[in-house]
């Protein structure tokens, strides 16, 4: 089929991509003229396992093209994906400038049937709303559908999550637009979730919401561990079995982050409250993702008898591994709280150099492990990449000023580590 994706940012490009793997015509659009030069000479913008690979076959072949002319690629396609941006404005909602603008561009286009679906995180309603935009400025009457097609791609994995998803939602009340869409994802095998547009874009904000519920919720708990003795990684393995709850995501650390848990639970609450529902358990949520951060400089304090002057060795920047997105990264967040404490950092990342030394600026950055130990006093691991896993202990130990780990992934072997010499701190172990 003929498809057209506007907007090639994380979602757009996996889209593009991973469409035209399974055999469709993809054009992807974009007002970034630089980026889109650069996308037709292979150059990936972002840092994504396998994504290289795919956008060079798809370039290759002749399926996956990319321009800047919104017009002709709406003309082409039969089906348009929307997935643009939609930041938080100041009050939490969702900014859907960018999708009503693309709106409109499509409008303008239409000289078929065609099918705009969004793939966007947007407010429950934008359906509707992006069918009056196109309604209101559409030339010349045509018939059309917008349905809501939400994605669930996880940064590091979003290649695999494309091509093996856990369901695929699609929220339109048109049987043709079932059909075709039906028709697009036909070589994928995954359970297909038919449902009312209103639906689809819920189970969006629920999905994420839940997911950041569960890892807050385990937080908690790790807070109670570390005081009665107990561990938290036990009773999440204990807990995990129960088949309705599951392993995933049941990992205490320094709190969830990214791009899409802290923007979705805020605009999750913003529709509760403007729908007269005061969602107190997602605000506790994000009370609890807040406290655990401030809990890891707490316990770096606690560990080293205060801040002030202190040598801060730090392992990890990006907000989870296999990424180099340090957008809303507990590791960033953590390690400005200690530098505003009066703590000196030297950090090393396998990804996330670059994209931290934008947002975090002044701390010194090394390129590997030992030297993150060299002369410090503690070593902090923030983010749990293999590697971190793997590095020689007993080396660390000979550079270390002290022999002091903070896990704060639960990712070391603690009892090998304090049979070490080490002083060894997790969360709630
Ligand atoms: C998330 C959703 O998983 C995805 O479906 C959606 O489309 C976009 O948002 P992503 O932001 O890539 O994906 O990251 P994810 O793997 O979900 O992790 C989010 C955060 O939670 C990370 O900071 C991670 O370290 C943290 N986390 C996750 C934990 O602290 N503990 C866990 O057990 C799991």
């Amino acid at each position: 089929m003929d498809v057209a994706v506007v907007g090639v940012g994380y979602v757009g490009l996996v889209t593009g991509a991973g469409l035209a793997k399974i055999g469709h015509r993809i054009v992807c659009i974009d007002v970034d003229k630089g980026k889109i030069d650069n996308l037709n000479k292979g150059l990936i913008p972002i840092f994504e396992p396998g994504l290289d690979e795919l956008v060079r076959a798809g370039l290759g072949e002749g399926s996956l093209t990319f321009s800047t002319d919104l017009n002709e690629a709406v003309e082409a396609s039969d089906i348009i994906f929307i997935c643009v941006g939609t930041p938080s404005d100041e009050n939490g909602a969702a900014d859907l400038s960018f999708v009503k603008e693309v709106a409109k561009g499509i409008a303008k286009a239409i000289d078929r049937y065609k099918i705009i679906a969004n793939k966007s995180t947007v407010p429950v309603g934008t359906t509707r709303l992006v069918e009056r935009l196109i309604e209101e400025n559409m030339p010349h009457p045509h018939e059309f559908d917008v349905i809501s097609n939400p994605e669930f791609l996880r940064e590091g994995s979003a290649i695999e999550d494309f091509l093996n998803p856990d369901r695929i939602v699609i929220g339109t009340n048109s049987q043709r637009a079932i059909g075709l869409m039906t028709e697009l994802y036909g070589p994928i095998r995954a359970p297909l979730v038919i449902t009312d547009p209103a639906s689809a874009e819920m189970i969006k904000y629920a999905s994420n919401a839940f997911l950041a519920t569960k890892v807050s919720f385990i937080n908690a708990i790790s807070n109670i561990c570390d005081t009665v003795g107990a561990d938290v990684k036990e009773v999440a393995l204990g807990m995990g079995y129960d088949r309705r709850i599951g392993f995933e995501f049941l990992k205490a650390g320094p709190g969830w982050g990214g791009s899409c848990f802290g923007k979705d639970c805020r605009a999750l609450i913003r529709i509760a409250e403007e729908n007269g529902y005061d969602f107190e358990l997602l605000k506790g949520v994000i009370e609890v993702n807040e406290a655990q951060r401030q809990l890891i400089v707490s316990k770096a304090g606690k560990l080293l008898g205060g801040l002030r002057g202190k040598r801060i060795g730090a392992l990890g920047l990006s907000f989870k591994p296999n990424t180099d997105d340090v957008r809303d990264s507990p590791a960033i967040s953590v390690l400005r709280k200690l530098r505003s404490e009066g703590a000196n950092i030297k950090a090393y990342d396998p990804a996330a150099m670059k994209n931290a030394g934008d947002v975090l600026g002044d701390i010194e950055y090394v390129s590997d492990a030992y030297q993150v130990a060299e002369g410090s006093d503690i070593l902090i691991l923030l983010t749990e990449w293999d590697e971190f896993k793997w590095v020689d202990f007993q080396k660390i130990k000979s550079l270390l000023r002290k022999p002091v780990i903070l896990d704060a992934r639960n990712c070391l072997d603690h009892s090998a580590l304090r049979k070490m010499g080490f002083t060894y701190e997790g969360v709630g172990r």
